[in-house]
């Protein structure tokens, strides 16, 4: 059995998973009206990431015999009056999950619970590969974003990413 305090805000990270993929969700409309397909594409690829974090801990807390509470999520209210700007806002968003999960870790490495760093782990690893990747997208757009060529060029990149569920996935 865990830790009630842990175990609450393993609960909470499961609305912000949720949220998370809504949120990107939301950034793919955005980029679908505005005739950004590719970038439409990978933030539909990330919603379904952020969607697999969410199931993970729920199966975590369920394996650990907790009762998952589900909470109302946030209806995401970004406006956005450029191409930059949401992944400016993916990456501000990112660098606020980290927090969130660092902060998981070190109540868990209060508590002693090795079992629950154990399973944080694979998050925090993941964590830094999307703020990384949120990073070069901003880099990449800042580059070549502002030419009609070169954002067509990106488009296509981000077309090509796939989607792949994780097959290791957090020790649970
Ligand atoms: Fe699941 Fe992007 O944090």
């Amino acid at each position: 059995m865990l830790n009630k305090k842990i175990a609450a805000l393993l609960n909470d990270q499961i609305n912000k998973e949720l949220y998370s993929a809504y949120l990107y969700l939301d950034f793919a409309n955005y980029y679908a009206d505005e005739g950004l397909d590719g970038f439409a594409h990978w933030y539909e690829v990330q919603a379904q990431e952020e969607r697999d974090h969410a199931f993970m801990i729920r199966r975590y807390l369920i394996n650990n015999g907790i009762r998952v509470e589900f909470l109302a999520i946030n209806k995401p209210d970004k406006v956005f009056e450029s191409h930059i700007a949401p992944l400016e806002a993916g990456y501000e968003h990112e660098q606020y999950v980290t927090s969130l999960i660092t902060a998981i870790y070190h109540e868990a490495f209060e508590q002693k619970d090795y079992k629950t760093m154990q399973f944080l782990d694979w998050f925090i690893k993941e964590q830094g590969e999307e703020e990384t990747n949120a990073e070069d997208m901003i880099r990449k757009m800042k580059l070549f974003g502002n030419d009609a060529k070169g954002l067509y060029a990106l488009n296509q990149e981000l077309a090509g990413r796939v989607y792949a569920p994780s097959t290791t996935g957090p020790a649970m």
